[in-house]
């Protein structure tokens, strides 16, 4: 689809409020086609199923339907530096936080004609990078650093943003972003395909050093207002997402909702559709 055709960004601040989970009234056990949106979701597997052999599949086309199915992914937006001195910045979307202890994240890094990127290449030499989450107000100077120029090309003087040195590490911070992680490399992981043995992908592990999050994105709990934040998703094709209006889903907890559960676990296998595990098994 070609821009033209399309109506312009929305900037409405819809997403502000949370609103509540799309249906409220669920009760243990509710089957999802006893709702209307739930039956027709339900109603579309009539389309009946399309089951892909991986194996079998052409790269490209599987890598077009993956990143269109595993959505939204949050974007790694990757300052580094070569071991010259020449600074890089690029988008990554196969990102994700490992844990919070210690604080590893993940970023995956496909390599182009059996060669890696700069990110990578940066980061196994210098052993360091930052991690800054990019926000509606700057997407377009991010997603210009995507671009597959040669090496000793600066993608930071493409993209208009502003660079901070960083506190720790030797890779700079990009200043609009307001939410960003200096980080060391923890571990570098070739991805090889059974089939072939060579290595087509390279998985950096980062331990977060130190995070630099605004103040003004922070809410009274002192953690990040989605709404304030405005982050970025990424898509299928070359599609972004906004995070969207967020709603808000209680967590179950055995201790509290145990007893209720095991009840109502007792009374489907009385009526015979339970499955033969014990409840807690189940669950
Ligand atoms: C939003 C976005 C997300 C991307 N995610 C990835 C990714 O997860 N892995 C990858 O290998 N390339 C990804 N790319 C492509 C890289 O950004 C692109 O290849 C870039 O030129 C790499 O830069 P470098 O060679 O300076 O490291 C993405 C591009 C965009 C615009």
């Amino acid at each position: 689809m070609s821009s033209a055709a399309l109506p312009p960004f929305d900037f409405s601040p819809a997403k502000a409020a949370y609103t509540e989970k799309p249906h409220p009234g669920w009760v243990l056990g509710q089957r999802t086609e006893s709702t209307p949106d739930g039956k027709e979701w339900v109603e579309g597997e009539k389309e009946g199923w399309k089951v892909i052999d991986t194996s079998k599949e052409d790269p490209m086309k599987l890598y077009a339907l993956m990143i269109s199915g595993i959505i939204p992914r949050p974007i790694a937006f990757v300052s580094s530096v070569s071991e010259a001195g020449v600074e890089n910045l690029a988008p990554f979307s196969w990102f994700n936080m490992v844990t919070h202890y210690p604080p590893v994240l993940s970023i995956s890094i496909a390599h182009v004609a059996g060669k890696l990127k700069d990110t990578p290449t940066n980061i196994k030499a210098t052993k360091n990078f930052v991690v800054n989450i990019i926000s509606e107000p700057f997407v377009e100077q991010a997603n210009i650093t995507s671009i597959d120029c040669p090496p000793e090309i600066n993608e930071w003087d493409l993209s208009g943003l502003t660079k901070v040195p960083s506190d720790i590490v030797k890779a700079p911070r990009v200043k609009e972003s307001a939410f960003s992680m200096e980080c060391e490399l923890f571990q570098s992981i070739d991805i090889v395909h059974p089939d072939t043995g060579a290595a087509t992908t390279t998985l950096i592990l980062g331990l977060v050093k130190c995070i630099h999050v605004r103040n003004d994105v922070l809410n009274e709990r002192g953690v990040v207002d989605v709404a304030k934040f405005k982050a970025v998703g990424r898509l299928g094709d070359i599609s972004y997402s906004t995070t969207g209006t967020p709603f808000r889903v209680a967590r179950e907890q055995w201790k509290i909702d145990g007893e209720k559960i095991s009840e109502f676990l007792k009374g489907l296998q009385n009526s015979g559709l339970g499955t033969e595990s014990s409840p807690k098994e189940r669950l």
